[in-house]
């Protein structure tokens, strides 16, 4: 069983095509995610999740949600962890995770996807350099898909104490003080369609007079931004300048591979 959590699309991508060369099932864990759903999840398959990494590790919703949910059927679980060319200290955090549900940690795999953080004081990126991840993450997808058809352990990275030193205060840090939603707006092309009220993972968008308002809580995950069909919310003046990210905008680059 396949259990993702995606904002912009990548993840999804990931997690479907794995389904698909591993003729397996594949749960959106955004619903259970919103709703606080813990409900027992069984699969006489190994158990593969796949999350993007916010911030050098797992986005703590994703693993508040795997923490608290159990797992029943098959007791080995592969981790994929899908980043922009750091995933941090997320192959620990997930072997340690799934240690402590008894569970058989079968490795961490990290695919690098186009960057969808826009926000950040990442500089963006050309087309070409998003068509060159999607082929290499391609590769990678079949690699990974191998691995897991022939029970192997996926090879994992050594996280260096070093790095657990800096990523959990700092990220601490910021998770109170910088990551909010003070500076989300929406421009006058909003239909008031809800779409980024569905998708946003902590349920901190409502509509008011159809239009989004934004709560306390927030991860930045990008998913309403980058989903919303009129392209309507903006990010301070960044967004304006960098632009936005959707998986489904460079899909069509896939055809050339296929
Ligand atoms: C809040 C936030 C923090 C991020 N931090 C990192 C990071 O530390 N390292 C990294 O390689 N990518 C980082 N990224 C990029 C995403 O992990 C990457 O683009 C991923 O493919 C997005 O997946 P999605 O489209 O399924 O949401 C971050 C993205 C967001 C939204």
């Amino acid at each position: 069983m396949i259990l993702y959590y995606s904002a912009t699309g990548n993840t999804k991508f990931i997690a479907t095509e794995l389904a698909k060369k591993l003729d397996d099932q594949c749960i959106d864990l955004l619903v259970r995610i919103r709703k606080n759903d813990y409900s027992e999840l069984h699969s006489d398959k190994p158990f593969i999740v796949c999350a993007p990494v916010y911030m050098s590790e797992m986005p703590r919703f994703v693993y508040d949600y795997l923490k608290n949910t159990s797992f029943t059927g098959s007791r080995a679980v592969y981790f994929i962890a899908d980043n922009a060319g750091y995933a941090g200290i997320t192959a620990w955090q997930a072997k340690k995770l799934f240690k402590k549900k008894d569970m058989e940690f079968m490795g961490c795999a990290e695919p690098v996807m186009p960057n969808n953080y826009y926000i950040s004081h990442y500089k963006g990126q050309t087309d070409d350099e998003i068509k060159d991840r999607l082929f290499k993450a391609f590769d990678k997808i079949d690699e990974i898909s191998n691995s897991i058809q022939n029970c192997e352990k996926l090879k994992t990275r050594h996280v260096l104490l070093a790095e657990k030193l800096i990523t959990l205060p700092i990220n601490s840090y910021f998770c109170k003080h910088k990551i909010n939603a003070k500076d989300f707006s929406v421009l006058d092309k909003c239909i008031g369609c809800g779409k980024c009220e569905e998708v946003c993972p902590l349920s901190n968008i409502t509509l008011r007079e159809d239009k989004p308002s934004w709560g306390d809580s927030c991860s930045h995950c990008m998913a309403c931004i980058g989903n919303c069909p009129t392209n309507a919310i903006e990010y301070g003046t960044v967004t304006r300048e960098k632009g936005k990210y959707n998986f489904e905008e460079y899909r069509h680059f896939l055809n050339e591979i296929r």
